[in-house]
Formats: structure tokens, sequence, C-alpha cells
């Protein structure tokens, strides 16, 4: 009797060991791709995103700024990998938008004019083909603002704001999006060393707390309370 319950226990440990080692294969497959995709996210940070997902198993996940869909990837990558699960992919893709709170002159005025966004735009939905990830994406091309509507409150698993960084947006963006997040949801926020973010920041420290063990590349991770 004994033997058969360590036999089981064993049986039991392997069995979750082995899919965590899957899941490790998986990811170290998936994230040398990320330096072929438009944006700015991270190996740590791509890594961290999927780690949460992982961990957590949401159904909904929404991304406010998506530009070439680099952050988007390692998302919906995880929910493929769970097989359910669906990111709602949010950004205008209009220069109009990107200039939202900045003037001519300002650095970043000046970079978002200079870009062709619907290629960038282009460029994301091939790559959602690309790799069998359409299932996965819902594809919301509108400001966030817009989009809100759309989103019944405290049903979000998983927010990331990474959209316009200026301080109305940025606030505006948190201040919008919070309520639809789950208590006990996340909400990653990109950036936080940018003086314009201070604001949202401080707003989202009201209602969540930091997880700090997730912390790369200046983007934080919150917990809603
Ligand atoms: C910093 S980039 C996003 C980077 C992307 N998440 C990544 O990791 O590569 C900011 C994006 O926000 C989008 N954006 C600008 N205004 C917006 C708005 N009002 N609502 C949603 N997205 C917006 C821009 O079009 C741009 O693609």
């Amino acid at each position: 009797m004994k033997k058969a319950l360590i036999l089981f226990l064993l049986t039991v440990v392997a069995t979750l060991h082995s899919h965590d080692v899957q899941w490790e294969i998986y990811k170290s497959r998936s994230l040398p791709e990320l330096s072929h995709i438009d944006g700015w996210c991270s190996q740590d940070k791509a890594q961290n995103m999927m780690d949460l997902i992982y961990a957590t198993h949401p159904q909904i996940c929404v991304e406010i700024g998506v530009f070439g869909g680099s952050s988007i990837y390692p998302t919906a990558k995880a929910l493929a990998y769970q097989k359910s699960g669906v990111v709602y992919a949010i950004d205008p893709w209009s220069k109009e938008d990107c200039s939202e709170g900045y003037t001519p002159g300002d650095p970043n005025y000046e970079w978002w004019n200079s870009v062709d966004l619907d290629k960038i735009y282009r460029n994301f939905i091939q790559m959602l083909k690309k790799h069998h990830l359409q299932h996965h994406c819902v594809v919301m091309r509108m400001t966030a603002e817009q989009a809100c509507a759309s989103f019944v409150n405290e049903t979000i698993d998983i927010l990331h704001i990474d959209g316009n960084h200026s301080e109305e947006s940025a606030l505006r963006d948190a201040e919008l999006y919070l309520p639809k997040v789950k208590r006990g949801g996340y909400i990653w926020f990109d950036d936080v060393n940018w003086r314009s973010t201070t604001k949202a920041i401080e707003f989202l420290s009201d209602y969540c707390d930091e997880v700090p063990e997730m912390f790369a590349n200046n983007c934080v991770l919150f917990r809603k309370r």
C-alpha cells in the first residue's frame, strides 16, 4: 500500500515536471521570433508575460497600444499553448492619435509623424497569420477610448497599457480600463521611467499592489486589489 502511494506521488511529480519542461521548450522556441517583429518588447518582458499566462490561465487579455505586435506575439503564443483565451489588440494605427499631447518639435511628435503606421499595421496582420495566432487575437483598429465600451466591468484578466505615453493619454487609459479589470486581475504598465507616465502609475498604485519580481525593462506588473 505504502509502495503504491509513493509510486503514485512520484508519477504526479514527474508529470507536473514534464509539463513545465514542455513549457520551457515552447518558450525557448517562441521567443527568438521577437527580433523579427516591429516594436519594443524585450525578451525578458515577453518571457514574464508568457509566464503570467501559463501560471494564471486567463481568458480575456487586452492590450492598449500594439504597434507591430511585439508584445501581442508572446501573449497570443501563450494563449495558443493553453488552447484557450483571447487578446484584444487595441490600436488606431493613426498619426493623429499618436501625436495627441505632443507639440511639433517634441521628439515624440516628430517620430510618430515619420512612421508609416499603415505598413506597421499590415505587417502586424501578416505576423498573426504567419504564426497562426488569429484565433487568439481580436484586432480593434480604434482608440482605447473608443474600444472601452466593448468591455464589461471586472471581466479582463490581464491588461497591458502601452498606448500613447503623453500624461493625459496614459492617465486616461488607466482610469478608463481599471474598472474593466477583475479584482485579482493583472495590469502591465510599460515605460514607468517616463515622467509623463507618473500620474497614471500613481493612480494605479492607489488600487493595485505591485508584483516586484515581474519587473523587467521599465515594465511594472500590478495586481488589482
Ligand atoms: C509604444 S507603442 C506600443 C508598443 C508595443 N506594445 C510593443 O511592445 O512593441 C504605442 C502604440 O500606441 C498606439 N496608440 C496611440 N494612441 C492610442 C490610443 N488613443 N489608443 C490606443 N493605442 C494608441 C500607437 O499607434 C502605437 O502603436
